[in-house]
């Protein structure tokens, strides 16, 4: 019984020993071997349960070697435990290691369209001034677009402006127009908006004609409303987008929804009014279309013209974007080449 609680202990360290080899599932060997020597009906429990035949010299003698060596192979299997659980430790914090010095993952941040980066200044500058903005349809009713415009059919303003209609009734609109209609049916005055958006016109494209483009439109009417504010305004709103030196003036137009109209022209910011290439040596740059809101168009709106008046204003936003950004080719906008577009 010595002898076989000897070569229980040898071949336990063996088995231990051998463990070291297998490098997966250690734990579970491990566990394997735990059962096989210290179990229930393990190697040590079965020579301890033969000790009934044992004299009574022998079996204290024998109870002690086997207390011996059960807690010495307890003792191993403990040991080797740990040493299995600090090497998967180890292992896993290897594998999640951060390499701080390897490059970053680079994403590109994408950037606001000039354009939309103009329309967003300009419409802050009227939002100082405490305008609303307002949306409208880009496909709009013949109705809104001319009719109620005052631009009748068979009107050869109409010619003007080289409308894409999807029906008889209905266009592209051609104009930001539509939606002074759209907001005087709706809101009593005072009224104070800008809408900015886009707008249509069957055109060939060229360097400075696309048949997509931008315009803002601006509509303010109340009680007492006259040129004078219209002319403020829009000098106020000059100086703001170009600089305190920026200076307009107002050249006599036509417009069938405005009485009087006028024409806005800008001080050309390149050379200051001597003349240049920028404003092809007139001096001045035609910036938008103006003027005082027609008693007609109110009426039609169920505004009485009687009491209220107004003034109107649209301009075209490319041609500011291109003076802005010193861009010569209104193509350039509409391509969304990135290399073009990372430049602003
Ligand atoms: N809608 C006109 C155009 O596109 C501009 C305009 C707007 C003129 C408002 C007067 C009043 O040419």
């Amino acid at each position: 019984m010595r002898e076989k609680l000897e070569q229980i202990g040898r071949m336990a360290r063996e088995e231990i020993a051998a463990l070291a080899q297998n490098k997966e599932s250690r734990a579970e060997a491990l566990e394997a071997v735990r059962v096989k020597f210290l179990g229930k009906k393990g190697e040590i429990t079965s020579v301890l349960r033969g000790m009934g035949a044992l004299s009574a010299e022998e079996r204290p003698v024998i109870g002690q070697l086997a207390n011996e060596v059960r807690s010495e192979v307890e003792k191993l299997i403990d040991k080797t435990k740990k040493e299995i659980e600090n090497a998967e430790l180890e292992y896993k914090l290897r594998a999640e290691e951060i390499d701080v010095t390897m490059p970053g993952k680079h994403s590109e941040a994408g950037r606001l369209h000039p354009i939309t980066q103009v329309l967003n200044e300009m419409t802050d500058i009227f939002v100082g001034l405490g305008f609303q903005v307002v949306d409208g349809p880009e496909v709009e009713y013949d109705l809104y677009n001319f009719e109620k415009l005052n631009i009748p059919k068979n009107h050869p303003a109409r010619d003007t402006q080289d409308t894409f209609y999807i029906n008889e009734n209905i266009v592209l609109r051609t104009q930001t127009s539509p939606v002074q209609v759209r907001v005087m049916e709706k809101t009593r005055p005072p009224i104070r908006i800008v809408s900015p958006g886009r707008v249509y016109r069957s055109d060939a494209v060229d360097a400075t004609h696309s048949p997509l483009f931008h315009q803002m439109e601006g509509l303010v009417v109340d009680k007492g409303v006259t040129m004078t504010d219209l002319k403020g305004t829009l000098e106020l709103f000059a100086k703001k987008l170009y600089g305190e030196n920026a200076r307009i003036k107002l050249r006599p137009h036509h417009f069938n929804f405005t009485e009087p109209s006028a024409e806005v022209d800008l001080c050309c910011f390149n050379c200051g009014g001597k003349g240049c290439r920028i404003c092809k040596g007139e001096g001045w740059i035609e910036i938008l279309g103006a003027g005082m809101v027609h008693p007609k168009v109110l009426k039609g709106c169920g505004i009485d013209p009687e009491v209220y008046s107004g003034f109107a204003f649209g301009m075209g936003i490319e041609r500011v974007v291109m003076g802005r950004f010193s861009v010569n080719d209104l193509r350039l906008f509409y391509e969304n080449d990135v290399r073009f577009l990372k430049q602003f």
